[in-house]
This record gives structure tokens, sequence and C-alpha cells, in this order.
């Protein structure tokens, strides 16, 4: 008795099973967010960049390749009226030009990277206080180390011509030789240490490489263990071992004539006998040979001659 209830309750299901069929041959976008179109589409046009991309990690491991539907739509936002209007630059999507607003450039990529621990001090980082985006250096469509514009140390001279000059004179970090980089020393996303070294303190980043110089010296040369650059460049100097200056005038910087025999300037050593032992060659370091401190027994050690 039950059975015309039945069919009354069947009936909905009848009729959404029908629409669904409906549905099915209506060929609907799988995508259900508004505005967003989907990486085939965008091909169609854009073959080009669609290759590009998909060659890339981004495509890869992204979650959001071109397999699964808005690959392209996560950088450069929904793209439906874009293609409704026949595309165009500029016309309803967001591309990474220099008149786009660089915090909003950036912002695309940090919406996947700010969590990381590359990017935990972007927010220190110069770059981005002074107005560089994230693809100002890196550009994402090609397949290049670290999607780099261009080989590193070119990158960097594009726009620090002054560390490109410093590089190039006498005595320098083999960086033009490749065997350091930039970013040995420093991180471009921000670091604690001023000038975005990859160190807290100028010392702590010299002594990575150089440990010896660490010590510990039973006799210490105090400007040493101060800061490294008192008497040397970072990048590039045209005096040997890229020192500041050329001793006897670096040393005497600090150690006035009133010493022993940091003085060398008599008429005598100069004009006279002409072989002052304090003014050629290494001059002061023809003697005091372990400036950087030493573990020489007694009064030797103490005065750096051993
Ligand atoms: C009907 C063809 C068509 C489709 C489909 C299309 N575009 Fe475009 N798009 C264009 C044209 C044409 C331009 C202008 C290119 C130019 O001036 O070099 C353009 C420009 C762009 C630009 C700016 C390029 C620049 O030089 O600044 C971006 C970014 C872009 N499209 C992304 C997309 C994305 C993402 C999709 C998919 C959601 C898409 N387009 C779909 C035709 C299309
Ligand atoms: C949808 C999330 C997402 C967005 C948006 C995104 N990335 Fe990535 N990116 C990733 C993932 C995931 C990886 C792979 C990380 C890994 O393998 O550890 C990656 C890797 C990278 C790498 C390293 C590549 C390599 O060769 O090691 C760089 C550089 C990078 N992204 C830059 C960018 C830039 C610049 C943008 C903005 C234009 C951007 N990303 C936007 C998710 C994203
Ligand atoms: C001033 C140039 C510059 C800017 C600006 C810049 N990067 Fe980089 N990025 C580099 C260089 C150089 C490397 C490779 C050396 C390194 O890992 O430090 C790199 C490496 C990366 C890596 C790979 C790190 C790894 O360890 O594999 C990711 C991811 C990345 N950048 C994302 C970004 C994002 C996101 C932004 C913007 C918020 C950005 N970068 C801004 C120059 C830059
Ligand atoms: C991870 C973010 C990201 C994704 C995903 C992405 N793009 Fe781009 N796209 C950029 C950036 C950044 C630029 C600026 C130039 C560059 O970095 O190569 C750009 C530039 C472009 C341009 C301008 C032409 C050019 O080469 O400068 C077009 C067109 C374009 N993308 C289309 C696409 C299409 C189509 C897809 C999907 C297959 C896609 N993009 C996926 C970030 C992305
Ligand atoms: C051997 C390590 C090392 C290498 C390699 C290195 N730097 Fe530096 N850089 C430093 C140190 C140390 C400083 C100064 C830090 C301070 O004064 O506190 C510095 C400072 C800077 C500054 C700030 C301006 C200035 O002159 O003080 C810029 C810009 C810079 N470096 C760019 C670069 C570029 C570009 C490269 C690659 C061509 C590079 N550095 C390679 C160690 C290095
Ligand atoms: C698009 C231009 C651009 C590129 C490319 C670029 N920089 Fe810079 N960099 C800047 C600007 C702008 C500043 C801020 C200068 C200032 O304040 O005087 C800066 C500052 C710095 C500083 C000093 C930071 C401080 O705290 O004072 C270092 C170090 C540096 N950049 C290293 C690099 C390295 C390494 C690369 C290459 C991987 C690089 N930059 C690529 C534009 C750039
Ligand atoms: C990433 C590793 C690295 C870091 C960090 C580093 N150096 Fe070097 N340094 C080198 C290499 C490599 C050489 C070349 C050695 C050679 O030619 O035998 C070198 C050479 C030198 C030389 C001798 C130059 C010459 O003309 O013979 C001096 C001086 C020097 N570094 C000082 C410093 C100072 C000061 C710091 C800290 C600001 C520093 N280094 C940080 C790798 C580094
Ligand atoms: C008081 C000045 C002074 C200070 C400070 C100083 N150096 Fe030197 N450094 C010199 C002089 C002078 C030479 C050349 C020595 C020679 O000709 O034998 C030199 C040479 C070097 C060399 C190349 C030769 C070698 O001994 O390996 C390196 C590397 C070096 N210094 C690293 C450092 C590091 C790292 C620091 C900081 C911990 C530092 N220096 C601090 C004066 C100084
Ligand atoms: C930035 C300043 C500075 C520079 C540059 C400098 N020194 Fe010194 N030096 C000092 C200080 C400070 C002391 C510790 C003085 C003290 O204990 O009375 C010292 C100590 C010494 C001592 C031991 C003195 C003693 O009484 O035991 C010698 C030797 C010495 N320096 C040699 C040199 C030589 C050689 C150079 C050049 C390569 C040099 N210094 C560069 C600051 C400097
Ligand atoms: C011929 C070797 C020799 C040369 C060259 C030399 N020194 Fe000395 N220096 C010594 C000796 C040995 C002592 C220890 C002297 C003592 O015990 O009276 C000493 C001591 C010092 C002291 C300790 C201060 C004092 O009066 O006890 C300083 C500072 C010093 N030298 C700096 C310099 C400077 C700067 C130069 C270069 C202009 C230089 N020396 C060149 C051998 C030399």
């Amino acid at each position: 008795m039950y059975r015309k209830y039945l069919i009354l309750i069947l009936c909905p299901f009848a009729f959404l099973l029908l629409f669904a069929a409906i549905s099915i041959g209506d060929e609907k976008p799988p995508i259900e967010k508004k505005g967003y179109i989907g990486a085939d589409t965008c091909k169609g046009c854009h073959e080009i960049q669609y290759g590009t991309y998909s060659k890339t990690v981004h495509s890869k491991k992204s979650v959001r390749g071109p397999e699964s539907q808005d690959a392209c739509e996560t950088c450069h936002g929904p793209g439906a009226k874009h293609v409704e209007k026949g595309g165009g630059r500029g016309v309803d999507i967001f591309d990474f030009r220099k008149n786009v607003d660089v915090k909003d450039r950036s912002a695309k990529c940090l919406s996947c990277h700010e969590e990381t621990r590359q990017m935990a001090s972007w927010n220190m980082s110069k770059h981005r206080m002074k107005g560089v985006a994230c693809n100002d250096c890196h550009v994402v469509h090609s397949g290049g180390e670290k999607f780099l514009k261009s080989e590193e140390s070119e990158l960097c001279f594009g726009c620090h011509r002054d560390i490109k000059a410093q590089t190039y004179k006498q005595s320098h970090h083999p960086i033009k030789e490749g065997l350091i980089k930039c970013s040995s020393c420093h991180d471009v996303h921000g670091t604690f240490g001023s000038k975005q070294i990859k160190a807290d303190t100028v010392n702590e980043l010299c002594y990575t490489c150089h440990a010896d110089k660490r010590g510990p010296y039973m006799w210490e040369h105090p400007p040493v263990q101060e800061n490294c650059l008192t008497c040397h460049k970072a990048h590039g100097s045209n005096h040997y071992k890229l020192l500041n200056k050329r001793p006897p005038e670096l040393c005497q910087s600090c150690h006035d004539w009133t010493q022993h025999p940091s003085s060398p300037y008599t008429s005598f050593d100069i004009f006279s006998s002409g072989h002052s032992n304090r003014m050629v060659a290494r001059a002061c370091l023809n003697c005091h040979s372990q400036i950087h401190g030493s573990n020489g027994p007694s009064a030797r050690g103490l005065h750096f001659v051993r």
C-alpha cells in the first residue's frame, strides 16, 4: 500500500539523474572558482609560456601544475575576462612588468614562499625596502638555475656597478674566477648581519672560509679580533692581499712613531742607505709575520715576530 508513496519519493531522484546527464553533456569547465578558466585555455594563445612553465619545478612541485587547472592563474590571477576580451597586454590580467606595484608582484611569490626558511628575513632585506621585487632577479618562465635572470654575478653587477669595479682590482676575492659567488657571503633575501652578510658579524663570516684566523691565539692583535675589515677590503683592492693600505702606512695608521720601530721615515733610512727593512718588500711584516695573532712563546709571540 506504500508503493504509490515510493514513486513520489523516487521522483525527485529521477529528476536529479536527468539533470546530471544533461550537465555532463554540457561540458562545463571543472574549475568552479569564479573567473578562473584553466591553463589549457591559456595554452591556446601563449604556447611558449605554457611550454617553458611546464618544464620548471613550479609546474612539477607547486601542486598546481598544468594538469590541475589554474596553474597560470595562481600567479597571473583569474583570466576569464582576459580571454573573453580576446587577450591583450594589461587587459584584465596580472603581469609582472615594472609599472606594476613592487609589493603586489612580490606578494604573488610570497603567497607560497613566505613561510620558508629562505624568506624568514625578507622583511629586513634592503632589497625589499628599496623596492626590488622577486622578479627583478628571478624569471620563473626560464629553466635557469634557481630561475636566475642571468649568471649570478652578472645579475648582481647589473645594479651594483661599484662592486663590479672592485672585483676587477689587482687583489680580489675570486668571484670572476668562479671560485666563490656573491651568495657565498650574502643572502640577498635578508639576514640579521649588516649588509646582508650570511653571519652575525664580519669576522664570523670570514672565519667560515679562513678558519685559521679564528685562533685561539695566546697573543692577540686587537684589530684582528675586532673586525677584519679594519685592514682588509671585502671585495677587492689594488694593494696586495686585499689590504686597505700598504704596510707600513697601514700599520702606522695606528702605531705612531713614538714607538719602536714604527717610524721608518728617518732621513738616514730613506736617503742614505736606502734599504730600511721597515719599508721594503713586506715592510713591517718582514719581522712581524704573525700579524693575525701568535702562539709563539715569550716576547717573540707577544710582538708577532713569530
Ligand atoms: C585569445 C587568446 C588569449 C588567451 C586565451 C589568453 N591570452 Fe593572454 N594575452 C593575449 C594577447 C594577444 C596578449 C598581448 C600579448 C602582447 O602584447 O605581447 C596577452 C597578454 C597576456 C599577458 C601580459 C603579457 C605581457 O607582455 O605583459 C599575460 C600575463 C597573459 N596574457 C596571461 C594569460 C593567461 C594566464 C591566460 C589564461 C588564463 C591567457 N593569457 C589567455 C591573448 C590571450
Ligand atoms: C603555488 C605556490 C608557488 C608560487 C605562487 C611560487 N612558488 Fe616558487 N616554488 C614553489 C615550490 C613548491 C617550489 C619547490 C620548492 C622545493 O623544491 O623545495 C618552488 C621553487 C622556487 C625556486 C627554486 C627553484 C630551484 O631551482 O631550486 C625559486 C627561485 C622560486 N620558487 C621563485 C618563485 C618566484 C620568483 C615566484 C613568484 C613569481 C614564485 N616562486 C611563486 C611554489 C611556489
Ligand atoms: C636581488 C636579487 C634577488 C631578489 C630580489 C630575490 N631573489 Fe631569490 N634568489 C636570488 C639568488 C642569487 C638566489 C640563489 C642563491 C641563494 O640561494 O641565495 C636565490 C634563490 C632563491 C630561492 C631558492 C633558494 C634555495 O635555497 O634553493 C628561492 C625559493 C627564492 N630565491 C625566492 C625568492 C622570492 C620569493 C623572492 C621575492 C620575495 C626573491 N627570491 C627575491 C636572488 C634574488
Ligand atoms: C609562479 C608564478 C607564475 C606562473 C605559475 C605562471 N607565470 Fe607567467 N609570468 C610570471 C612572471 C614572474 C612573469 C614575468 C617574466 C618572467 O618572470 O619570466 C611572467 C610572464 C608571463 C607572460 C609575459 C611574457 C613574458 O614572457 O614575459 C605571459 C604571456 C605569461 N607569463 C603566461 C603564463 C602562462 C600561460 C602560464 C601558465 C602555463 C603562466 N604564465 C604561469 C609568473 C608566473
Ligand atoms: C668574501 C665575502 C664576500 C663576497 C664574495 C661578496 N661580498 Fe659583498 N660584502 C662583504 C662584506 C664583509 C661587506 C661589508 C659588510 C659590512 O660592512 O658590515 C660587503 C658589502 C657589500 C655591499 C654593501 C656596500 C658596501 O660596499 O659596503 C654590497 C652592495 C655588496 N657587498 C655586494 C656584493 C656583490 C654584488 C657581490 C658579488 C659580486 C659580493 N658583494 C660578494 C662580503 C662579501
Ligand atoms: C634590480 C637591482 C638589483 C639587483 C639585481 C641586485 N641588487 Fe643588491 N641592492 C639593490 C638596491 C637598490 C640596494 C639598496 C642600495 C642602497 O640602499 O644604497 C641593494 C643593496 C644590496 C646590499 C647591501 C645591503 C645593505 O644592508 O646595505 C647587498 C649586500 C646587495 N644588494 C647584494 C646583492 C647581490 C649579492 C645581488 C645579486 C644576487 C644583488 N644585490 C642584486 C638593487 C639590486
Ligand atoms: C666563501 C669563502 C670565503 C669567505 C667567506 C671569505 N673568503 Fe677570503 N678568500 C676565499 C678564497 C677562495 C680566497 C682565494 C684563496 C687563494 O687564492 O688561494 C680568499 C682569499 C683571501 C685573501 C687573500 C687575497 C690575496 O690576494 O691573496 C684575503 C686577505 C681574504 N681572503 C680575506 C677575507 C676576509 C677579510 C673575509 C671576511 C670579510 C673573507 N676573506 C671571507 C674565500 C673566502
Ligand atoms: C691589523 C691589520 C689586519 C687585520 C685586522 C686582519 N688582517 Fe689579514 N692580513 C694583514 C696583512 C698585513 C696581511 C698580509 C700578510 C703577509 O703579507 O704575510 C694579511 C693577510 C691575510 C690573508 C692572506 C694570507 C694568509 O695569511 O692567509 C688572509 C686570508 C687574511 N689576512 C685574513 C684575515 C681575516 C679573516 C681577518 C679577520 C679575522 C684579518 N685578516 C684581519 C693584516 C690584517
Ligand atoms: C686599527 C689599529 C691597528 C692597526 C692598523 C695595526 N695595529 Fe698593531 N696593534 C694595535 C693595538 C690596539 C695593539 C695592542 C697594543 C697594546 O697592547 O698596547 C697592537 C699591537 C701590536 C703589536 C704588539 C705590540 C706590543 O706592545 O706587544 C705589534 C708588534 C703590532 N701591533 C704590529 C702591527 C703591524 C706590523 C701592523 C701592520 C700590519 C699593525 N700592527 C696594524 C692596533 C693596530
Ligand atoms: C727588523 C725587524 C722589524 C721590523 C722591520 C719592524 N719591527 Fe717592530 N719590532 C721588532 C722587534 C724584534 C720588536 C720587539 C722589540 C723589543 O722587544 O724591544 C718589535 C716591536 C714592535 C712593537 C711593539 C712596541 C714596542 O716598542 O715594544 C710595535 C708596535 C712594532 N714593532 C711595530 C712595527 C711597525 C709598525 C713596523 C713597520 C713600520 C715594524 N714594527 C717593523 C722587529 C721589527
